[in-house]
C-alpha cells in the first residue's frame, strides 16, 4: 500500500480489530523477528519514551505507529519491568488523540512524582496549511496504568526556534524541575537545545535559554536531548542532525552523539570543561537514545535502533526496528563506558566454551545467543557470526590485534541496509593488547560489546535464520564462551 500523508495521519479507528491483529501476526511470524529484545507489537517502533523507575518497576514506552512500517500517527507504546530485561507490554499509553497532539504523541520522558509518573511528552500538532505547532506536554500515569493528560501545554515554544522543538527530558535537582528540548534556532536553523525550570513538573516553565556545549555548531536540529550523570560526571547524550563532519567523524545519515563536561551549571544551563562530541555506538543503526539516573544513582541508556529517513527490509513485511537492550553506563578516565545489565545473565542457557586455537566455534550455534571472547594479542584475522556452512555470506568481524583495528562488515548479509552509507564500521582498540568481546545476536541484531564496554557496535543485520554458524577464517588463539539465549 502507498502511504499518502492522507492515510498515515488518518485516526487510529479507521482501522479495523482485525487489521490490527492481523499485522500484528505478521511482525510475530517474520523470520527477522527479535526474541527477547523490544521489538513493535506491530508497524514501526522508533524512540524510546519515559524510560523512568516507578511503582517498583522499570518503564519504558516507544514511539509506535502501529499500522505499518512508516512514520505515520505516532502514539506511546508501555511496557514495565522487573530487572530491565523481562519486558511486559500494557498497550498505548498516550494517544494522540486531543488537539495539541492531534499529529502525534511525540517524545518525550517520564519521572515518578508523589505515587504517580509523570509524563512530559511533545504534541505535534499541524494546522490546516500543514504549518507544525509543536506544544510541550503533560500526562500522568496513576498505579493502575491510567493516563489523564493536562488540559493546557506546559511550555509553547519561544519565539527564537523555529517549528523544531520536541522531545523533552524532565530532570529534577532538589526541589526544582527542569526540562531539555531538542531545538533549531528560528534566525539561522541551528541545532540547539534549550533549558526550562520550573517549580513543579505541571509549571510554571520558565526559559533558561540554550544550552553552551562549548561548540559553535550543533547542525540544524537537535532531537532527543538528555542529561544524565555517570559516576559523578554530567554526560549530555543528543543527536544533532547535519552536523558537520569537521566537527565529528560519522557515518550514518544522522549521528547519536555525547560531551561530557565536569559539571552542568542549571542556573547559566552551561556545562563545564566540555570534551569533544563522540558518537554513543561505534555501529549502524542507534538513534534517540534516551538515559536516566535511576533512585539507585545508576545511569541507564536504552536506545532505537533504526534511524530516520531509512528503509529496512522488514517494511516488506509491515513492521520496523526494535529498542537496543538496557545498558549500564560508567565513567572511567575520561571515558563513557556501556555494558549489560546483571540480569542479562539470566537468560542463559546451556553453556560452551572453547580454548586455544580454534577456528569453527559452532557450526549451528543459531542466532539468538551470547558469545564472550578474548582474542589473543598480535593475530590478524576474521570472526564470522551468522553465517552460511561455507562462510560466505554472514557478519564478519576483521580484527587485527597487532595494530589494534576492529571492523565491522555486514557487507556480505542477505540484503544490506541502506548501503549508500557504508557497509563497514571500525573502531580502534589498544595495539598489541589481547581483545575482548561480548557479542549478542537476536535475530536480526547484533551488540558487541568491545573491551568491557569501551565501545559498542549495534547494527541490524538481515540473514537467512538457518545461517547459525561462528568460526574463524583460520585458527585463532582464543578463549571464550557462548550460550543460546531465552527469555
Ligand atoms: C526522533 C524523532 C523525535 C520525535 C519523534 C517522532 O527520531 O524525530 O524528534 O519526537 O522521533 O516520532
Amino acid at each position: 500500500m502507498e502511504w499518502t500523508r492522507a492515510k498515515r495521519y488518518q485516526p487510529y479507528t479507521a482501522y479495523s480489530a482485525a487489521t490490527l491483529l492481523a499485522l500484528q501476526q505478521q511482525a510475530a511470524d517474520s523470520p527477522a523477528q527479535l526474541r527477547y529484545h523490544i521489538r513493535p507489537r506491530s508497524g514501526l517502533l522508533n524512540d524510546p519514551n519515559g524510560f523512568s523507575y516507578f511503582n517498583g518497576e522499570w518503564n519504558v514506552f516507544y514511539q509506535s505507529f502501529p499500522f505499518g512500517a512508516t512514520h505515520g500517527l505516532k502514539a506511546w507504546m508501555r511496557l514495565t519491568s522487573p530487572d530491565l530485561v523481562h519486558w511486559y507490554e500494557h498497550g498505548l499509553a498516550l494517544q494522540p488523540d486531543t488537539k495539541f497532539d492531534s499529529h502525534g504523541a511525540y517524545s518525550g520522558s517520564a519521572r515518578a512524582v508523589g505515587d504517580r509518573l509523570f509524563l512530559m511528552y511533545t504534541g505535534n500538532h499541524r494546522t490546516a496549511t500543514w504549518q507544525r505547532q509543536p506544544y510541550q506536554l503533560g500526562a500522568w500515569l496513576d498505579q493502575k496504568g491510567q493516563v489523564t493528560k493536562l488540559a493546557k501545554p506546559l511550555i509553547e515554544p519561544p519565539a527564537a526556534v523555529s517549528e523544531h522543538f520536541r522531545d523533552p527530558q524532565l530532570l529534577q535537582v532538589g526541589s526544582t524541575y527542569y526540562a531539555l528540548i531538542g531545538a533549531q534556532t528560528a534566525s539561522d536553523q541551528h541545532g540547539a537545545i534549550w533549558l526550562y525550570q520550573a517549580p513543579a513538573a505541571v509549571g510554571p516553565w520558565q526559559a533558561v535559554g540554550p544550552v553552551d556545549l562549548g561548540e559553535a555548531t550543533l547542525g540544524y536540529m537537535v532531537e532527543c536531548p538528555n542529561l544524565v550523570e555517570v559516576d559523578g560526571t554530567p554526560v549530555m547524550i543528543f543527536c544533532p542532525q547535519g552536523l558537520p563532519k569537521q566537527v565529528a567523524a560519522y557515518q550514518n545519515i544522522y549521528p547519536n552523539m555525547y560531551v561530557s563536561g565536569t559539571a552542568f551549571d542549571y542556573q547559566t544551563a552551561q556545562l563545564s570543561q566540555p570534551s569533544a562530541l563522540n558518537n554513543l555506538d561505534a555501529g549502524f543503526d542507534v538513534y534517540a537514545s534516551q538515559a536516566f539516573n535511576a533512585p539507585d544513582g545508576k545511569a541507564y541508556l536504552i536506545s532505537w535502533v533504526g534511524l530516520p529517513d531509512l528503509t529496512y527490509p522488514t517494511d516488506q513485511e509491515n513492521w520496523a526496528n526494535c529498542l537496543s537492550q538496557v545498558k549500564e553506563l560508567h565513567f572511567h578516565a575520561g571515558h563513557l563506558y556501556q555494558q549489560p545489565v546483571a540480569a542479562m545473565k539470566t537468560l542463559r542457557q546451556t553453556e560452551h566454551s572453547f580454548a586455544g586455537p580454534v577456528t569453527t566455534i559452532a557450526a549451528t550455534a543459531g542466532q539468538q545467543l551470547e558469545l564472550q571472547l578474548t582474542i589473543a594479542a598480535d593475530q590478524t584475522g576474521t570472526l564470522y557470526l551468522a553465517a552460511d556452512d561455507t562462510l560466505t555470506h554472514g557478519l564478519q568481524l576483521n580484527f587485527d590485534t597487532r595494530t589494534g583495528q576492529l571492523e565491522v562488515d555486514r557487507g556480505q548479509t542477505a540484503q544490506v541496509p541502506a548501503p549508500e552509507y557504508g557497509t563497514t564500521r571500525s573502531v580502534a582498540v589498544p595495539a598489541h593488547q589481547p581483545l575482548q568481546l561480548r557479542i549478542f545476536l537476536d535475530h536480526s541484531l547484533a551488540e558487541i560489546f568491545v573491551n568491557h564496554g569501551a565501545e559498542v557496535v549495534t547494527l541490524r543485520y538481515f540473514n537467512d535464520q538457518a545461517w547459525g554458524q561462528i568460526a574463524f577464517a583460520q585458527p585463532t588463539q582464543v578463549t571464550g564462551k557462548w550460550w543460546p539465549l531465552q527469555l
